[in-house]
């Protein structure tokens, strides 16, 4: 299993006097990084008093700098000691690169597909009769696109899309409206691109198979099938009747 290797541990004195003043003296390690191979890791150990940077090791430039009059003298000393440089420079392997490993295969390197769903919405006033929501949800990580392709071609006018909101829970959700005015044998598109997916993911608009529409058309079929029903009903019994009665000539 992994370890996380703690080097210089973080030194909080707080003198309390009173309920809530106090001094606090601390060392704060920080990893800086934006590439997958580290090979821009930078390593920087910061000493503060209460929230004053006193003097900072930057392992680029590999020795400390003081910010403050005591900073200054607490760089000198430290520069000296050859020994102490020599490790904080080392921490940018043993430290930083061996951390990162461990969160990034953890955290970073995780993808969660997003559940895309597409529908039609009421609108308040706009400029076309007609808008569709296009939302995504339940994606990791933040990082994702959302647009609309109307045969084909990326619509961009008319579009107005959410940022993406945290659950709170690490996943995201995001969500985009295309106001429009639908033309017939057109076709409508929500297309997706996220970490998750090896190629951009599409969901069509089909406005012919819409929730609610399916439920009216279910309504009428049933009605009809009743329709039907009833008349054949009173048909066979008004055939009944008629072959019943007999004709008696006078
Ligand atoms: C570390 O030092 C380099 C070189 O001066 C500088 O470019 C970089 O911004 C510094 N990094 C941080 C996190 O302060």
């Amino acid at each position: 299993m992994y370890l996380l290797k703690p080097f210089l541990v973080i030194l909080m004195l707080s003198t309390f006097t009173g309920t809530a003043d106090g001094y606090y003296d601390y060392i704060k390690q920080q990893c800086f990084y934006s590439t997958s191979d580290y090979s821009d890791m930078v390593y920087l150990a910061s000493y503060s008093f209460n929230k004053v940077v006193d003097t900072q090791f930057n392992s680029s430039v590999g020795k400390f700098v003081g910010y403050t009059e005591q900073g200054l003298i607490f760089a000198e000393n430290f520069n000296k000691d050859q020994a102490y440089l020599h490790q904080l420079k080392a921490q940018v392997d043993t430290f930083c690169r061996h951390n990162a490993r461990i969160w990034d295969s953890a955290v970073r390197d995780k993808a969660v597909l997003p559940e895309v769903t597409i529908k039609s919405v009421r609108q308040a006033e706009g400029r076309h009769p007609a808008v569709l929501l296009c939302s995504a949800y339940e994606f990791y990580p933040k990082k994702i696109k959302m647009s609309w392709l109307r045969d084909g071609k990326e619509v961009t006018s008319d579009v107005t899309s959410t940022m993406e909101m945290a659950d709170g829970d690490w996943y995201y959700q995001i969500h985009s409206h295309l106001e429009y005015t639908p033309k017939s044998g057109e076709k409508i598109q929500c297309l997706v691109e996220h970490a998750s997916l090896t190629q951009p993911l599409t969901k069509d608009w089909n406005p012919h198979i819409s929730e609610s529409d399916r439920n009216k058309f279910a309504i009428g079929a049933s009605g009809l099938v009743l329709g039907i029903i009833i008349a054949i009903a009173g048909l066979i019994y008004y055939k009944k009747k008629s072959t019943g009665r007999i004709l008696v000539p006078n």
